[in-house]
C-alpha cells in the first residue's frame, strides 16, 4: 500500500460504545489524530454512538450474532479492531460470533484484523479461555492477509468488582494463592489497540500487553490498604470453598466456577509475565499500579 492510500484507509473499531472500544475511539481522534473521515465504528446499538456520528465519524450496526449483515457491517474497511464481545452466558457462542466477525472480515476484503485477546489462552485452566484460543486459531487459519492478536492482561478496573466486598468486610478470600497479577489500565490497553489499528504493519505479530509489574494478590491488598487506609486480611481458599462462597452469595454456580477459575489460572503463574511489548508497542510505559490506586481510592472508599 502506497503512502497515499495509507493517509485514506479506512479503521474500523467492533463494539465501539462498550468500556474499551469507547477509549481506543478517543484515542484514534485525539492521540494519535486519525482524522474523523477515515474512522468507521460498529456497535449493536447505533444510536449509543449518536456523539461520534455528530463528529463525523461513521457509525454502523454489526452485532456478531447475525452473520448475515456483518460482511455489509465491515464493507470498506481497510483495518479492523474486534473488540472480544461479553457473551459468556452460552458456552460457545462468544467463540462463534467471532468466528463470525473473521468470516465477514475475509469476505469483506479487510486487510488486516486486530484482536483483543488473554494471555496464555492454549490449554489454559480459565474457563473462558478457549474463546481466546480458538478465535486466535481462526485468526491463524484465516485467509485475512495479516493480523495482530493483543494478548491483554486483565484490567486493574478489574479490581472494582472485587474490592467493594473486601473492604466492606476487611478480608479478600482468594485461591490465588502466591500467584501474581500483571495488571495493566483499561486505557492503556486502548491505546495500545489504538496504536495497532491505526498502524502500517502487514505481519501476523501477537502482542502480550502487561503493566510494568505483577503483584500476588498479598502484595496488592498491602498496597490497596495502605492507600485506603482499612486493613485487608488475605485468606487463603480451596478452589472448592470459594465457588461455594459464590454461589451462598447468590451467583449461579457456573458463573462461580468461572469467576473462580481466574484464581487456578493466577495461581498456574499465568498471567504473572512482565512484558515490554507495551512499549514496545505504543512507545510508552503502562501507568503503574500504585497511580491507578491514587486516582481510583475516591470510589474505592465510597
Ligand atoms: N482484559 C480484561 O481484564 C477484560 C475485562 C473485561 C472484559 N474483557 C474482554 O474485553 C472486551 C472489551 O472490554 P470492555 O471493558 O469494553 O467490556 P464491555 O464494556 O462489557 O463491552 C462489551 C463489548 O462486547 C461487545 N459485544 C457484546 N455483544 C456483541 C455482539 N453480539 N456483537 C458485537 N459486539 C458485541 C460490545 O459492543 P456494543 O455494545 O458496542 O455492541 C462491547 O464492545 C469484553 O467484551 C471482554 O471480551 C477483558
Amino acid at each position: 500500500m502506497n503512502t497515499k492510500d495509507r493517509i485514506d484507509n479506512k479503521l474500523l473499531v467492533t463494539g465501539a460504545s462498550g468500556h474499551l472500544g469507547r477509549r481506543v475511539v478517543q484515542h484514534l481522534l485525539h492521540t494519535l489524530g486519525i482524522p474523523t473521515r477515515r474512522l468507521i465504528v460498529t456497535t449493536r446499538q447505533p444510536e449509543r454512538l449518536a456523539n461520534l456520528a455528530a463528529l463525523g465519524v461513521e457509525v454502523r450496526a454489526a452485532n456478531f450474532d447475525d452473520a448475515n449483515t456483518l460482511v455489509k457491517a465491515f464493507q470498506g474497511a481497510d483495518r479492523l479492531l474486534l473488540i472480544s464481545t461479553d457473551a459468556l452466558d452460552v458456552p460457545g457462542r462468544r467463540l462463534m460470533q467471532h468466528h463470525n466477525a473473521i468470516q465477514a472480515a475475509e469476505a469483506a476484503g479487510v486487510h488486516h484484523v486486530a484482536y483483543t485477546s488473554m494471555p496464555l489462552p492454549h490449554g489454559s485452566p480459565l474457563l473462558i479461555a478457549p474463546d481466546h484460543a480458538g478465535t486466535e486459531v481462526a485468526l491463524a487459519a484465516s485467509a485475512l492477509p495479516s493480523w495482530s492478536v493483543l494478548r491483554n492482561h486483565w484490567y486493574f478496573e478489574n479490581l472494582f468488582m472485587t474490592l467493594p466486598q473486601v473492604l466492606q468486610s476487611g478480608k479478600w478470600y482468594s485461591a490465588a494463592g502466591e500467584g501474581r497479577v500483571a495488571h495493566i489500565a483499561r486505557d492503556d490497553l486502548a491505546l495500545a489497540a489504538a496504536t495497532a489499528l491505526a498502524g502500517s504493519s502487514s505481519d501476523k505479530t501477537t502482542w502480550t500487553l502487561s503493566g510494568s509489574s505483577a503483584y500476588s494478590t498479598a502484595e496488592m491488598s498491602a498496597l490497596i490498604a495502605k492507600a485506603v487506609g482499612r486493613p485487608i486480611e488475605v485468606v487463603p481458599m480451596p478452589l472448592e470453598g470459594l465457588v461455594q462462597g459464590m454461589v451462598g452469595a447468590g451467583l449461579p454456580e457456573p458463573l462461580a466456577r468461572v469467576f473462580a477459575s481466574f484464581d487456578t489460572n493466577t495461581a498456574a503463574g499465568r498471567v504473572a509475565d512482565v512484558t515490554g511489548d507495551f512499549m514496545r508497542l505504543t512507545g510508552r510505559q503502562p501507568q503503574a499500579f500504585e497511580a491507578w490506586l491514587e486516582f481510583a481510592v475516591p470510589a474505592l472508599k465510597d
